[in-house]
């Protein structure tokens, strides 16, 4: 899934669990939430459903763990070092709850899911645990804390896409926001957690995105991103009422061309594209339409057939390298960034190599890269063995993550000299006498304050110098 640009950052390690800011309906009903996410931006998107929720019982956000009444953690499952940072943190949530016994703590998410009761057992500070489908159910949960019992949700769903519930956007800058465009995933990647902890997939009502989109814009919201764990395979049926005219049945490419008209000042990004399904009808809706981003997050996983064929991606590199054609035929100037898995079970060292050679076909932009690391229930799992030593693991690891330090480098400096439009988003990190924003292919620019450009204004940056993570700019008439 999507995430802030830097080439070594991964989904999990790279965010620090984020809490959210302040936030009450008036209608107080004299208690403390406090909610910290991790994992993917899906996971950041659910929080934001689960404090509206919680909102409209009443509950007050804080900042302070210490201060909470109710304490949730949303987990992420996607690699064992995903779930012992969580199990970390509970450890520090334990020292509170010592303090104030009658404060609650919850588990969200992935971890909740694969896990279910046995957290119970296994964190003995844990009184809820919930799936990322019952999040609904949660004030009844909380009810049955407070009643004296353990609480457990883990149902997953067919249906569930919380289309009605409109998130509050907590932690934002105010110019873009993530909209969840489905949930779940029917893909079999046998190396993934992911379609155990989330379900099956489902496609969420696309005149609900299309009205949270619109009601963004019309609070001053400039970028949204739609998000999936595979957005190809959106497809919305509209259910047939009797004596109705039938809708048309909407696909991706169909989304985001009604995403794109709610304004040309708006602009549209996506993630996550899978090779299998992203078809040329979505690379030429993004050729049309101005404010759709020029950029794809393509995962790639290996550059070896027969690594794909295992890892039952169910597409091979020729297949690959055709949709990449593709895209620098239809929209040349397109950013593509990828994920890379290094050591997956039984990859030979020549196998490897195609991964290298993969990446220097494509150059990608940036990318995502992770050793293996096996997860229980999954079909890797209980075929395969997990035969790649650690340290060739992470030998080929550091050999990806320098050739995509070299191609970032490459990418960047091919922007120095020429103008990109770039949205304002904030202050730079290192200093409020920069902005920052993004070019379309998502690369970070980072130029002077110019105090008749405000945050969420769209402006034009001659790219001047670069790291292999920042293009360093000013602005141009
Ligand atoms: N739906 C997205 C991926 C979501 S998970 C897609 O299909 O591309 C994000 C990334 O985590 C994956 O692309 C993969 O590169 C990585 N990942 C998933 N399971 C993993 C595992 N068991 N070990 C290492 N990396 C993994
Ligand atoms: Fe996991 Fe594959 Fe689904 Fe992505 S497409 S979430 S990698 S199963
Ligand atoms: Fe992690 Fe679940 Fe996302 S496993 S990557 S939080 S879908």
């Amino acid at each position: 899934m999507l995430e802030l640009t830097h080439t070594t950052k991964t989904h999990d390690e790279s965010r620090q669990g984020e809490a959210l800011e302040m936030a009450t309906t008036g209608k107080s009903n004299g208690r403390k939430l406090y909610i910290e996410s991790y994992g993917c931006q899906m996971n950041f998107s659910d929080s934001e459903i689960v404090a509206s929720i919680l909102i409209d019982q009443g509950f007050e956000t804080t900042k302070d763990y210490k201060d909470a009444d109710v304490v949730f953690i949303n987990t992420c499952s996607i690699r064992e070092n995903a779930e012992q940072r969580v199990r970390n943190r509970l450890k520090e949530f334990e020292a509170a709850k010592t303090r104030n016994p009658g404060m609650i703590v919850g588990v969200l998410g992935c971890m909740a899911e694969r896990l279910k009761a046995k957290f119970l057992e296994e964190e003995k500070l844990v009184d809820v645990v919930v799936g990322p489908d019952a999040y609904r159910d949660l004030p009844n949960l909380i009810g049955k804390v407070d009643d004296g019992s353990k609480a457990v949700n883990v149902l997953l769903s067919r249906e569930e896409t919380y289309a009605d519930i409109s998130p509050v956007r907590l932690n934002s800058n105010g110019v873009s926001a993530f909209i969840s465009i489905m949930r779940g995933c029917d893909n079999m990647c046998s190396f993934c957690v992911v379609p155990f902890t989330r379900g099956r997939e489902r496609s969420r009502d696309p005149y609900s995105i299309v009205k949270e989109a619109t009601d963004l814009f019309n609070a001053g919201y400039r970028e949204v991103t739609l998000l999936g764990q595979n957005v190809d395979s959106y497809k919305f049926t509209p259910t047939v009422g009797e004596g109705v005219e039938p809708l048309p049945i909407v696909n991706f490419a169909d989304l985001l061309a009604m995403v794109a008209e709610v304004s040309p000042e708006l602009r549209v990004r996506f993630s996550t594209s899978h090779p299998k399904d992203i078809t040329d009808e979505v690379l030429y809706t993004m050729a049309k339409y101005e404010n759709i981003c020029k950029y794809i997050h393509l995962p790639v996983q290996s550059g070896n057939s027969r690594v794909l064929e295992l890892m039952n991606r169910t597409y091979d590199r020729e297949w690959y390298i055709d949709r990449v054609d593709a895209i620098r035929r239809i929209i040349p100037e397109c950013g593509i960034s990828t994920d890379v898995i290094t050591g997956f079970c039984t990859e030979t060292e020549e196998e490897h190599q195609d991964t290298l050679s993969m990446m220097d076909y494509v150059k990608y932009d940036f990318a995502y890269m992770f050793a293996y690391s096996e997860r229980p229930g999954t079909l890797a799992a209980k075929r395969y063995e997990d035969d790649v030593p650690e340290e060739v693991k992470k030998r080929r690891l550091t050999e990806v993550v320098n050739k995509q330090q070299e191609h970032s480098l490459y990418r960047l400096q091919n922007f120095v000299g020429k103008v990109h439009k770039v949205l304002i988003e904030g202050f730079s990190k290192r200093s409020d006498q920069d902005y920052c924003g993004r070019n379309d292919q998502n690369t970070m620019v980072v130029f002077p304050v110019d105090s008749r450009y405000k945050v969420g204004q769209y402006v034009h940056v001659l790219g001047e110098s670069c790291t292999s993570a920042t293009l360093i700019g000013r602005i141009v008439e």
